[in-house]
């Protein structure tokens, strides 16, 4: 992250921020300062204007939605835009997952999906898993490890909370998917016969692709591992896919990689191209045993925003979004990989479609992490135009989210700056 510089005096300071710089406006996959000068933004508000900035499409619908009904209207009853994002977000999934209930962020549905997961079976437990982030809000907080800095002076957290091993190839084993996913579910048998009996288990949370802890892939043979494991124990498999979701790995969901279907998933990010949404998706059955009043919320699923919602949804099918994501997603790894070819400082280039995580190391033997080049190498990608920010729980990630509707143009011009820039930094220079 840039250096701090007082910018805006009267902003809370406690936000992080990437980039000290000031921005005027969008349009299209470019973000212009305050200096008239564009940027090529592949960070997208982190995944969330996933069309890019003012797309005609998502802001004409908002214009015509805003001069309709703003709402809120979820308390009086029901209104077309909401019911008709409902029906056609449910439509992107297998028929169990039926039922969507709109909220405002994705750690407010995390909450909420903990909530129907503990009301439904009657259980306590849930189980997430190390470098997980799922959100700031007090239950999304206590299931989000990707830093302790999200947690540190706020214990006690959540009650029954059970932190399991992700199943992190890379990282912790030796780059081997087949370990990865044993050692992963070994952790969880132990955690289960150690801490907290199967059947005191609520649900368990994973992001199928970790996006804060380090843009990292669980195994899809690890997703059906623990799909078979939560049917043995009636357990709920909550899918995080509020970062991965929306075509972002090449499939519209990541968790169809692994072939599986959850009984919960959480989407926002993508949902409206910038308009605050987010949505728990389940099954009817499940939603009306989690009753009626059970949850609620004042401005969960407001018109506009759910207008925008459609018109993403229409996008990414008519443009062929999704197949796009692979495609562009293909030479964007390629491109990466052949600069990891040439600078042994990238240890790692991972991750599906247009998820892409670059980890760099102070040593491709060792594996040890460099939380330090990251963060300098996109304040330089800045500087050179280009916007990527980094992730992991030391920065040691630079993470690729291009806009879905990228072109092959601009992949090559994104790949061109990030190599140039940094074959520019020196070895002691980060
Ligand atoms: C996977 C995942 N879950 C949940 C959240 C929380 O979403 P929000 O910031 O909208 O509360 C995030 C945000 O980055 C996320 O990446």
């Amino acid at each position: 992250m840039e250096a701090a510089a007082p910018i805006a005096p009267h902003l809370t300071p406690v936000l992080g921020r990437y980039f000290q710089r000031d921005w005027s406006h969008g349009q299209g996959h470019r973000l212009y300062d305050t200096a008239g000068r564009a940027y090529l933004d592949f960070a997208n508000g982190i995944a969330v204007t996933a069309l890019g900035h003012v797309h005609p499409r998502v802001t004409a619908a908002i214009h015509a939605q805003v001069d309709k009904l703003i709402g809120p209207i979820n308390a009086v009853g029901f209104t077309e835009p909401i019911t008709r994002l409902a029906d056609e977000i449910a439509a992107t999934f297998a028929d169990t997952l039926d039922s969507v209930m709109f909220l405002n962020s994705g750690s407010e549905a995390i909450d909420g999906a903990l909530k129907l997961a503990r009301r439904v079976t009657g259980r306590p437990g849930i189980v997430a898993f190390r470098g997980g982030f799922h959100g700031r809000t007090w239950g999304a907080m206590s299931v989000t490890s990707s830093a302790i800095n999200y947690r540190t002076g706020y214990e006690p957290l959540l009650p029954g909370v059970h932190l399991s091993t992700f199943p992190a190839a890379y990282r912790d084993f030796g780059g081997d998917d087949d370990a990865a996913v044993a050692g992963a579910m070994a952790d969880l048998r132990t955690l289960t016969s150690t801490d907290i009996p199967a059947s005191s288990v609520a649900c368990v949370l994973i992001e199928p692709v970790q996006g804060e802890g380090g843009f990292t892939p669980a195994p899809p043979a690890f997703l059906r591992e623990l799909r078979a494991f939560c049917d043995e124990y009636g357990i709920l498999l909550i899918a995080d896919e509020v970062q991965s979701g929306y075509g972002r790995t090449g499939r519209m969901w990541a968790f169809e990689h692994a072939g599986i279907v959850p009984d919960v998933v959480v989407l926002a990010k993508a949902i409206a191209n910038g308009l605050p949404l987010s949505a728990i998706v389940s099954s009817r059955e499940l939603q009306e045993r989690w009753g009626r009043g059970a949850h609620g919320s004042t401005y969960g699923g407001n018109p506009v925003a759910c207008a925008a919602g459609s018109a993403v949804l229409a996008t990414i099918r008519e443009d062929s979004l999704v197949e796009n994501a692979v495609a562009r997603g293909a030479e964007l790894r390629s491109g990466l990989e052949r600069i990891a070819a040439e600078d042994d400082r990238i240890g790692n280039v991972r991750g599906p479609g247009m998820m892409i995580g670059v980890e760099f190391v102070k040593d491709r033997a060792t594996r040890e992490p460099d939380g330090t080049l990251p963060d300098r190498l996109s304040a330089a990608c800045a500087d050179a135009g280009l916007l990527v920010l980094t992730c992991g729980s030391k920065h040691e990630v630079v993470r690729w989210i291009p806009p879905l509707d990228v072109t092959a143009a601009e992949i090559s011009e994104a790949v061109e700056i990030f190599g140039e820039t940094l074959a520019g930094i020196p070895r002691d220079e980060a």
